[in-house]
């Protein structure tokens, strides 16, 4: 990541500018992602560029959350596991600015969100990240990246803790 710094998401970033074709993630970025981490509700970090003006234009972003779900049966999960819910971490929004789509941002940011989510599940615990994509298109994409289907009533996907990094 030499040109970028992936930052905290702060009053320095351009929240109400970011543009990905979806209204629900670029809300989310305006009007909710700060809010819930000041309540460590979630925590969005951004990929800006290095060396920016601010209020510095949003490349892409990532939210990441604790969750806790029954996963006995998830892909990948030891046989052993105890029945009842287990700690994971959830990547809960990614988005890419239009102007900077396909151009491998969103492999950056999940690269990074892999690591940082390995980094807190090794010291605390945690079995592996699981992400909810919005449709099957998106199901393919996280699919490139060793993402695995839960089971056939929804799209939750997920990837064990020892395929993170
Ligand atoms: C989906 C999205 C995050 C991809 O970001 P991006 O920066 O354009 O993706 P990259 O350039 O890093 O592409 C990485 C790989 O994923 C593939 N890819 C990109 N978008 C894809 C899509 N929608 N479906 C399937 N594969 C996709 C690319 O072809 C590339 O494959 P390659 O490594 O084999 O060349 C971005 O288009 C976006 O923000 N879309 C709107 C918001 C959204 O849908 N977010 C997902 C929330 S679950």
């Amino acid at each position: 990541m030499s040109e970028f710094d992936l930052e905290l998401l702060s009053d320095d970033h351009d929240r109400k500018g970011f543009r990905c074709g979806k209204v629900c993630l670029e809300r989310y970025l305006c009007e909710t992602a700060k809010g819930h981490l000041h309540k460590g509700v979630s925590i969005t970090r951004v990929l800006v560029e290095r060396n920016a003006r601010k209020p510095k234009p949003v490349l892409g972003y990532f939210t990441l959350t604790s969750r806790v779900a029954s996963a006995a049966n998830w892909p990948g999960v030891t046989k052993s596991l105890p029945a009842m819910p287990v700690s994971m971490v959830l990547l809960g929004r990614m988005a890419v600015a239009e102007y900077w789509q396909g151009r491998g941002i969103a492999r950056l940011l999940l690269a990074a969100a892999r690591q940082i989510a390995a980094g807190s599940m090794r010291g605390a615990g945690g079995i592996g990240m699981a992400v909810d994509p919005a449709d099957e298109e998106l199901v393919a994409f996280y699919a490139k990246y060793g993402f695995r289907r839960v089971d056939n009533e929804s799209l939750r996907m997920f990837l064990p803790l020892d395929s993170l990094c």
